[in-house]
């Protein structure tokens, strides 16, 4: 992703920087107050412990600075970990248990609105604005786009060299089969979307 930004989205005043979320301003200490603000957009559901992640953004950030932070919720039917959800299907279905017994289903982050808001100000962020959307039905796919959708998001893959075509189709199959559909006649995750926007004052 960042290799391509940095060959097509060129700018004499952007640079690319690659950086874990609980850490970077330890391994760039010159950020540390520097930004005025910091946007994160479905990311820090990856990230296992987000209060640190939320202190790191914090210590980034200038006095008067502000972050606004999009994240996957609890509520995850695409990523998460309860029976109705894929990952779970996946990794407990006869077929591919064995392929898959090392397989760690990296989503973390399932903390609810109200963790959030309570981790954000133990930092000492003042919080602006928390909204939860669920489920999000405007956050459709066509079902010729779940596949390739599902390219991206599905570290099993890894573990499946050989019958990644096959694994990719069940896992399509399954989506298809589970996914509810919208008034657009669409398909969508039941998920859940958290915004939140917090001060350094
Ligand atoms: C679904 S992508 C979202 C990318 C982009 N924000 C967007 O909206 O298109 C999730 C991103 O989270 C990043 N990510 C996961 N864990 C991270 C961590 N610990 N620190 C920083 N970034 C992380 C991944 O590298 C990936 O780029």
């Amino acid at each position: 992703m960042i290799d391509v930004a940095r060959e097509k989205y060129q700018c004499p005043n952007v640079v690319y920087e690659v950086a874990d979320v609980v850490n970077f301003v330890e391994t760039f200490p010159n950020w540390k107050g520097a930004f005025d603000k910091v946007v994160s957009v479905f990311a820090l559901h990856w990230v296992k412990d987000c209060r640190r992640a939320f202190q790191n953004i914090y210590d980034c950030l200038r006095p008067g600075g502000e972050c606004f932070l999009l994240y996957v919720g609890p509520m995850n039917q695409i990523l998460g970990h309860s029976e109705d959800e894929l990952p779970y299907y996946l990794k407990n279905i006869s077929k591919w248990k064995e392929h898959l017994k090392d397989y760690d289903n990296k989503v973390y982050c399932p903390i609810s609105i109200e963790d959030s808001i309570r981790f954000l100000e133990s930092v000492g962020f003042e919080v602006i604005t928390a909204n939860l959307h669920k489920p999000c039905d405007e956050l459709d796919l066509h079902k010729d786009q779940i596949k390739d959708y599902l390219r991206t998001l599905l570290g099993h893959l890894n573990y499946l060299p050989e019958q990644y075509q096959e694994f990719l189709q069940d896992a399509t199959d399954w989506c298809n089969q589970n996914f509810p559909v919208n008034q657009r006649g669409n398909q969508y995750m039941r998920l859940e979307v958290m915004m939140l926007q917090a001060k350094k004052n």
